[in-house]
């Protein structure tokens, strides 16, 4: 293999660091999530209702970067939600908090050696579409990359994924379906976005809103993006929630607030865990039925006969 990127604990590559992470945590439960959720600002209470949990706190888990934001307690908590095993984030660290991407992206590269093969990214965000009032959901449909960096930098260490990661199908679109059907059977609004990462931790004016409005965003937020690039990567499966905390800046003729933020993820989190539970038995069904190569093996026999001339054709 070739030089890996150090990163910042110590001399071991973070494949390693990873791989030491969750064996810790692989030691302190006899569950084996397949999916994992991350929990955004104010929206950490979902972990609190899994049943069989075992709850570990950030700071006990090797290598592991804590979080110093607002709303975001530093638990991994492992447990049972309608049936289903998963892996809950309870927080997560930003950018803006003066980590590396490589480090935001740490967690993710650990639940994927604990063997998560799908992830749900919930976040805060604020709203840029018109359509949107605060405290809606918005299933994410694509990104806009404007954190002016990627976690991906540097040396590819080929035992987490390849070096050019496809982002085309990153938000899985089966999984939003399941997102949507669920929606309607609890009678549940959902819209659907495009969400653009910026570094924070200002936020936006309204010019750049206007900005982000041109260029095609409906959200507008701090956080998800590396997480769903280190997903491309590692071969996970995403799905993105955005939770319309506030309209974003100069849309309403008000300043945005933090206490505002957090507020309005405490207001929807009942609405929100109602949601996250009803999909997780459909995501966890849509792993039970696929190995966990089947997705590389499909794209490189789909590479593969596309490279080949069609037999019997023209010559
Ligand atoms: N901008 C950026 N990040 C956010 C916002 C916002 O308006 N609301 C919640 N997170």
């Amino acid at each position: 293999m070739s030089a890996v990127k150090k990163s910042g604990t110590g001399g071991a590559s973070a494949f390693m660091q990873a791989e030491q992470a969750a064996r810790y945590v692989l030691g302190r439960t006899r569950l084996r999530p397949r999916v994992a959720i991350v929990l955004g600002s104010g929206l950490g209470a979902f972990a609190d209702q899994l049943s069989e949990a075992s709850a570990i706190e950030y700071r006990k888990i090797p290598h592991f970067p804590i979080s110093t934001a607002i709303g975001h307690a530093g638990r991994l908590v492992i447990g049972k939600v309608n049936g289903v095993t998963v892996a809950a984030m309870q927080g997560r660290v930003h950018f803006y908090e003066g980590y590396s991407l490589e480090q935001v992206i740490f967690p993710m590269r650990v639940l994927a050696r604990l063997g998560i093969r799908a992830t749900v990214l919930t976040n805060a965000a604020g709203g840029i579409s018109r359509e949107y009032t605060q405290g809606c959901l918005v299933l994410l449909r694509d990104h806009i990359n404007l954190q002016g960096s990627n976690p991906l930098i540097g040396p590819n260490d080929d035992r987490f994924g390849v070096r050019f990661p496809d982002l085309t199908q990153v938000y899985w679109k089966p999984y939003r379906e399941f997102a949507r059907e669920e929606a309607q059977r609890l009678g549940m609004q959902l819209f659907e976005g495009v969400y653009a990462a910026l570094s924070g931790p200002s936020y936006e004016t309204p010019a750049e809103i206007r900005y982000l409005r041109a260029i095609g965003a409906d959200l507008v937020g701090m956080s998800t993006v590396p997480e769903v690039i280190a997903a491309a990567h590692l071969g996970v499966r995403v799905l993105g929630i955005s939770c319309v905390t506030n309209m974003a800046a100069g849309i309403l003729d008000q300043p945005i607030t933090t206490e505002e933020v957090i507020e309005t993820g405490e207001r929807v989190k009942g609405q929100f865990a109602a949601l996250l539970s009803a999909i997780m038995p459909r995501i966890d069904a849509d792993l039970a039925a696929s190995a966990p190569q089947d997705d590389l093996k499909k794209l490189s026999r789909a590479k593969s006969a596309a490279a080949k001339p069609p037999r019997g054709g023209r010559h």
